[in-house]
């Protein structure tokens, strides 16, 4: 009797908890911009353009890193469960949405490295509470750098206090044209969720540092007030507070380079957990047009900046609401959806 029915029975039940791993991955807004289609031996990753955050991230840019993270993810996995994997990322020109098929096949047991990294996918959270200001060492510092190497991304990590001043008032900018615009208050307002929500997606207000009541108004303060005075207070404190700001850059600024950028970031992520330390976002000022080029500038000649970070000590993320995988996963033939 031949076993290859249980075999390929094994192989998909292995793809699924590889996806649910994926998942976990973060993404603005916690919008969870992805949808998953498992073949025989494969796995393609497409964008979830309906979870598009046209206000905030008019091009899909932080749609694809976000991505980006999860393919990396899947990756991680995918060597935790002792697999090798083959990535073409844009596979398709025809098919914009298609960001990379994986194709899957036996590999070495995973090292104790690559068991650690996948690990870290679980605990992983945005740690949006300040850190201490314990300094990061040199060479953990080196460590988080080769990692976005790896992907063939660059980690600038701001070494200068005037680095540091020019970051942070970038950032103080940026929340207060964000907020001034409506639309940008409407489109957060969306995604803002209370402590009590049974959304699976968005961002609830605990993970915040919210309370019940200070959740349940948060909707409607977010929709109707400008709160960019407050924000950029708020995020000067929490980025002073910060031992470390870095930028991660690419060369180019194409499609691929943020499915790149997002891979890289999600190695930075999972690396900073495995070395304990917490990390949250200083994005807006990447999301500005005309404050991403002085980004840029800060990174350096040939640089595009893509995600800007604030890493150090401090208290755990305690984390958001995922979809269960049901939920992103496209049957059929592959490209159908
Ligand atoms: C591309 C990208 C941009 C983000 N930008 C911001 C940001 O500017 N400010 C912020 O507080 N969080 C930002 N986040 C973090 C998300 O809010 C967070 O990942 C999401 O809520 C999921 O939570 P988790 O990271 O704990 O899983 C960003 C995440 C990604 C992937």
């Amino acid at each position: 009797m031949s076993h290859e029915p249980d075999r390929r029975t094994q192989l998909t039940q292995d793809l699924q908890r590889v996806v649910a791993l994926a998942v976990l991955a973060p993404s603005s807004h916690n919008a969870q911009p992805w949808r998953f289609h498992i073949g025989g031996g494969f796995v393609e990753l497409r964008a979830d353009r309906l979870r598009a955050l046209p206000v905030v991230d008019p091009d899909d840019r932080e749609l694809t890193i976000a991505c980006g993270c999860a393919l990396l993810n899947l990756r991680v996995a995918l060597r935790a469960e002792g697999f090798d994997s083959v990535v073409t990322r844009l596979p398709s020109p025809s098919e914009r949405s298609l960001l990379a098929r994986v194709d899957v096949r036996p590999g070495s047991p995973p090292t104790a490295d690559e068991r650690r990294l996948c690990e870290a996918i679980v605990t992983r959270h945005t740690a949006f509470a300040p850190y201490s200001t314990v300094t990061v060492a040199d060479e953990i510092v080196a460590r988080l750098g080769n990692d976005a190497a790896l992907e063939g991304v660059r980690f600038h990590a701001l070494g200068s206090e005037a680095q540091r001043v020019a970051l942070v008032s970038l950032v103080m900018e940026a929340d207060h044209r964000q907020w001034s615009d409506p639309r940008f208050r409407r489109e957060l307002a969306e995604w803002t969720r209370s402590n009590d929500s049974d959304a699976r997606d968005g961002v609830p207000g605990n993970a915040v540092g919210l309370d019940n009541v200070a959740s349940h108004l948060a909707r409607f303060t977010t929709r109707v007030l400008d709160k960019g005075t407050n924000t950029a207070l708020h995020d000067r404190d929490l980025a002073d507070a910060s031992p470390l700001l870095a930028v991660l850059a690419t060369s180019g600024d194409t499609p691929l380079d943020w499915l790149c950028a997002g891979e890289g970031l999600g190695r930075v992520l999972l690396r900073a957990e495995v070395e304990g330390l917490a990390v949250a976002f200083l994005n807006p000022p990447v999301e500005v047009p005309e404050l991403r080029t002085e980004v840029d500038r800060l990174c350096g000649e040939g640089s595009t900046s893509q995600i800007a970070l604030r890493i150090g000590y401090g208290p755990a993320g305690i984390g958001t609401p995922r979809r269960p995988v049901a939920d992103v996963l496209d049957d059929g033939p592959a490209g159908s959806a």
